[in-house]
C-alpha cells in the first residue's frame, strides 16, 4: 500500500446537511445555541490558529510543553504502532510524540477537514519515510471505524477539544473511544484545568479581539452557506465563567433587537435586544472528574502529567 491515503466516511453533502439541522435546531431553542464545530471553515481555522499564538490564551503552549517533556514517557508506555489522531488539524505538537515513537507503523489523522488531513499527512510522510499515514475524514463524535492496522493503538484527542462537548455527549464518545481500543491500547487525552476564573475569562476575551473575530465568524459561515443576513457588528463576544458548570461560554449577545433571514432554511429569526446565542461551551477539568468520567466509559486513568504551572493536563488510560 502506498505510504498516503485518504478515506473519506462522510458523504460529500453530509456537512451541508448537518450544518441545516443544526441551525434550524439551534436557532429555534431557548436559549439559542450553535455547535462550536461550524467556527471552523478555512477563516476559522485560521483564526483559531492565532488565538492559540495569543498571549492570553495559555492551553496549546502548556499541552506543547507537557508533550516534549513526557514524550519519551507517553511513547514508552504506549509502545504504540498505531496512532489515531482525533481532530489532528496541522499534527503539530503530535509530531513530538510520533519521533519517540520507535515502533510506529502507521498514523491515522482523523478529521473533517481534507486540506488539513492531505497537508499534514504528506509533510509528516516527507520527514518519516517509511511512516504510513492512513488519513480519514470522519466526524469522530458520529462513531468511527479504524483502519486495520498494527497494534498496540494509541487514540490521541488533544487541545482539549473534549471541552467543547457536553457533559452527556462525553459520556457517549468516551464510550465509542473505549469501544475501539483492545486490551494494550491506549486512550492520550488533553484537558484544560479549572483555575482562576479571571485567567479563564481573559483567555475566551483577548484584548486584541481574535477570539471576538472568531465567535461571530460562525455566523459569517451561515451567511456563506444558508444566505443568512447576520450582521456580525450587531452583536458582541461575551466570555462568561459558569462556576457551576466549570465550563467557559462564548456567547453573542444581540446590542439591539433584530430580525434575521436564513432563506435556505426558510427561517426568521428574532433576537431581543440584549439576547445571548451561546456559540460554545469549553469546560475545565480537575484529575478526578477526568478519572471518573474515564472509569465510567471503562477506561483506568494510568498516567496524569501537567505542565509545570498546573494549568493543563495529559492523561493516559487504558481498557479495564
Ligand atoms: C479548540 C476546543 C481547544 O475550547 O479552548 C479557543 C476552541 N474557543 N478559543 C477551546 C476555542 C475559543 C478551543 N478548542
Amino acid at each position: 500500500m502506498s505510504p498516503f491515503s485518504l478515506t473519506r466516511t462522510l458523504p460529500e453533502d453530509a456537512t451541508d446537511a448537518a450544518l441545516r439541522a443544526d441551525v434550524l435546531q439551534g436557532l429555534a431553542a431557548t436559549p439559542k445555541t450553535l455547535p462550536p464545530k461550524w467556527f471552523y471553515d478555512a477563516r476559522g481555522s485560521d483564526l483559531f490558529e492565532r488565538i492559540t499564538e495569543l498571549p492570553e490564551y495559555y492551553p496549546t503552549r502548556a499541552e506543547r510543553e507537557i508533550l516534549i517533556a513526557r514524550a519519551g514517557e507517553i511513547a514508552a508506555a504506549s509502545g504504540a504502532r498505531t496512532v489515531v489522531e482525533l481532530g489532528s488539524g496541522s499534527s503539530e505538537k503530535t509530531r513530538h510524540l510520533l519521533d519517540e515513537l520507535t515502533d510506529l507503523h502507521t498514523y491515522v489523522p482523523v478529521d473533517v477537514s481534507e486540506s488539513a488531513l492531505s497537508q499534514a499527512g504528506r509533510a509528516l510522510i516527507a520527514e518519516r519515510p517509511g511512516l504510513h499515514v492512513h488519513a480519514l475524514i470522519a466526524d469522530f463524535t458520529a462513531g468511527l471505524t479504524l483502519p486495520d492496522t498494527p497494534g498496540p493503538r494509541l487514540v490521541a484527542f488533544l487541545g482539549s477539544t473534549i471541552g467543547n462537548l457536553l457533559p452527556h455527549e462525553r459520556a457517549t464518545f468516551l464510550k465509542s473511544v473505549r469501544a475501539l481500543l483492545a486490551p494494550g491500547d491506549a486512550l492520550l487525552l488533553g484537558t484544560d484545568l479549572v483555575k482562576d476564573e479571571s485567567v479563564l475569562v481573559a483567555a475566551y476575551d483577548d484584548a486584541s479581539g481574535v477570539t471576538a473575530e472568531f465567535d461571530k465568524n460562525v455566523l459569517a459561515v451561515i451567511n456563506r452557506e444558508l444566505g443568512g443576513d447576520f450582521d456580525l457588528d450587531a452583536f458582541t463576544h461575551v466570555a462568561v465563567w459558569d462556576a457551576g458548570n466549570e465550563w467557559i461560554e462564548m456567547r453573542l449577545r444581540a446590542r439591539a433587537a433584530q430580525t434575521v433571514k436564513i432563506p435556505a432554511l426558510g427561517l426568521v429569526v428574532d433576537f431581543a435586544e440584549g439576547e445571548f446565542l451561546r456559540t460554545e461551551v469549553s469546560s475545565k477539568f480537575r484529575e478526578q472528574g477526568v478519572r471518573r468520567e474515564l472509569a465510567e466509559a471503562g477506561l483506568e486513568l494510568t498516567h496524569w502529567w501537567t505542565d509545570a504551572a498546573g494549568r493543563f493536563a495529559l492523561s493516559l488510560s487504558t481498557p479495564r
